[in-house]
């Protein structure tokens, strides 16, 4: 655990600060019981995330991905948001400006009440037009008081005749521009900018501590492994996001 001097030096400093970011990856919802992406937990049926979150895999194999999205979606109905969650909502509270950027699509940072999330990947729970016919519905494609789509299921249709897809990004595909906008005014007018439980290998969100570090803003790591963003970061706190952030966020 990081020891009490260092939180409290680091608490000194997002106090002071105008203006706070943090961003989230995978390790945020670890102790909720949500499966990271990298970990040897992210398999499912032997496939990995990157055989299974592309374009390919779904023009491949719709169903398949449906499945695997279907499992997730399982997983993350039964989770509940967990203490690093809720500090960081907390946190928000607290400070004049403070933004939370989130490579996460499970929508916990939300029910934990966080406002405002930029959720650069987009939502799990949202489904949308494979042809781009523009629609985008709130759940995985089925009409209001259908049953759930169970696992074996096919891919759901959109009105359009066309398949509906997850509303989230794949590998190789582009990031909605307004949401990286804003993600990087963020990382450019902090102070601090907090990196936690990412693995920091997908861009373009690996870049975004480097535009803040840049700017000036001190890159604060939370992580319980090394990333190739470790040797940049100002202070790395290597500890489990849900134990080291309520115990920051009580001394902000
Ligand atoms: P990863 O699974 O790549 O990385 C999770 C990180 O969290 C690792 O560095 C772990 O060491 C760390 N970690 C695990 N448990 C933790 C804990 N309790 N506290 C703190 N850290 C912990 O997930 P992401 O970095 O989020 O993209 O992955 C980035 C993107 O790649 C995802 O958004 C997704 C994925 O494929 C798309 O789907 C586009």
């Amino acid at each position: 655990m990081t020891d009490s001097a260092t939180l409290d030096q680091l608490a000194d400093r997002l106090r002071s600060a105008h203006a706070v970011t943090v961003m989230t990856g995978a390790g945020i919802s670890a102790e909720s019981g949500v499966p990271t992406f990298r970990g040897t937990d992210g398999l499912w049926r032997n496939y990995s995330a990157t055989d299974l979150a592309t374009p390919e895999a779904f023009a491949r194999d719709p169903r398949l991905v449906w499945q695997w999205y279907r499992w997730r979606r399982g997983i993350i109905g039964r989770a509940e948001p967990n203490p690093g969650h809720l500090a960081l909502a907390r946190l928000q509270s607290r400070m004049r400006a403070f933004t939370l950027i989130t490579q996460n699509v499970d929508g916990l940072h939300q029910r934990a009440g966080s406002t405002r999330v930029i959720e650069l990947h987009g939502n799990i729970w949202r489904a949308r037009c494979a042809s781009g016919c523009g629609v985008v519905t709130d759940a995985a494609g089925e009409a209001a008081g259908d049953e759930p789509a169970g696992d074996q299921d096919p891919a759901p249709v959109c009105s359009c005749g066309a398949l509906l897809r997850p509303d989230v990004v794949w590998f190789g595909e582009a990031l909605d521009q307004s949401r990286i906008d804003l993600a990087l005014r963020a990382a450019q007018d902090c102070q601090a900018f907090l990196v936690i439980g990412t693995s920091a290998l997908v861009y373009p969100a690996a870049g975004l501590p480097r535009v803040a570090a840049s700017a000036g803003a001190l890159v604060v790591e939370i992580n319980v492994d090394d990333t190739p963003l470790t040797p940049h970061a100002g202070l790395v706190l290597r500890a489990k996001a849900a134990e080291v952030l309520p115990a920051l966020e009580s001394r902000v």
